[in-house]
């Protein structure tokens, strides 16, 4: 039987796209709060011994996480087969470890609470850093769509001449493969970030720029400050041209596009793993291919 799948609110489009290349079904659900604050939840469509797909990205995850977990739970006690989760954009993951006594290490703690509602997760480049794949931090089936071979197409469609800049060093081997797609050059910055909102750069390796349209290429644009900072530091360096900003995923906390505008971006562009006007590139094709594999 063909899958259902849900959106929970403000995932309407990505849904459907979903299921349009699953052939699967949309279902139909009422997700709202109470004046009190409390959500209520109700399944309108039959999910009894069927694959039940949730889609839900989860930015700003402290809103939207409780409504999610209700929905996972009321669509296995009414019987569905199986429940996963197709999450876009996978939240509390740079936290993933204790860098001062007494943190939580978010990451695990999320992922426990993910495992306890869902069978499965097909996700879109995770921030890993120091644990290397989400089968060490997941002990459901998790699977990572990436999004690199469609920021390189993009940026070779769209780009001319362009040198792709990373913002530190985690970042090298990613942005080295998104360079090699689009065959352009890549150079790396060194960044220090000193607090949320405090961030600096330096470039050790400039390499040769001239008549080059530099591209900033990062996985999340958060409050945009590494982004921000990068961009101070190619004018300072006496750069003319302005850069293109890829990011994957576009959180844009606060202010945090038009301060990145303002800064001097030519052009900023995101996929749709969140909903931004900035969206332009699709990675729906894709994730439709990993949650194949994990409902075959
Ligand atoms: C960090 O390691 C990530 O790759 C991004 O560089 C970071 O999350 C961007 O955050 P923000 O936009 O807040 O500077």
């Amino acid at each position: 039987m063909s899958p259902v799948l849900f959106p929970l609110p403000g995932n309407e489009r990505m849904a459907a796209a979903l299921a349009d290349g699953l052939k699967g079904m949309g279902g139909r659900i009422d997700v709202r709060r109470f004046p009190d604050g409390d959500s209520y939840v109700r399944i309108d469509t039959t999910v009894s011994d069927r694959t039940v797909i949730l889609v839900c990205t989860l930015d700003r995850p402290d809103e939207k996480f409780l409504q999610l977990s209700l929905v996972a739970a009321t669509a296995r006690d009414l019987g569905a087969a199986q429940v996963g989760l197709v999450c876009p954009y996978l939240p509390y993951m740079r936290q993933d470890a204790r860098f001062r006594p007494g943190e939580a290490i978010s990451s695990r703690y999320f992922a426990h609470l993910l495992e306890v509602s869902f069978d499965w997760l097909v996700t879109v480049d995770p921030h890993l850093h120091r644990i290397h794949s989400l089968n060490q931090l997941f002990a459901i089936p998790a699977a990572a769509v990436h999004a690199a071979p469609y920021l390189a197409d993009w940026i070779r469609n769209n780009v001319e001449n362009p040198l792709l800049i990373g913002p530190d060093s985690e970042s090298e081997q990613w942005v080295g493969s998104v360079a090699a797609r689009a065959q352009a050059a890549y150079t790396i910055l060194e960044k220090v970030r000193r607090g949320d909102r405090d961030v600096e750069m330096s470039m050790p390796n400039i390499g040769d720029a001239a008549g080059r349209t530099p591209v900033l290429v990062d996985d999340i644009i958060s409050t945009g400050r590494t982004m921000v900072a990068a961009i101070r530091h190619l004018q300072a360096l006496g750069w003319s041209s302005a850069p293109v900003c890829v990011g994957v995923h576009a959180i844009f906390a606060d202010d945090a596009y038009g301060a990145l505008r303002k800064a001097g971006a030519h052009d900023i562009i995101t996929t749709n793993t969140i909903l931004h006007p900035s969206n332009r590139i699709d990675l729906h094709e894709s994730i439709v291919n990993s949650v194949r594999s994990m409902i075959a």
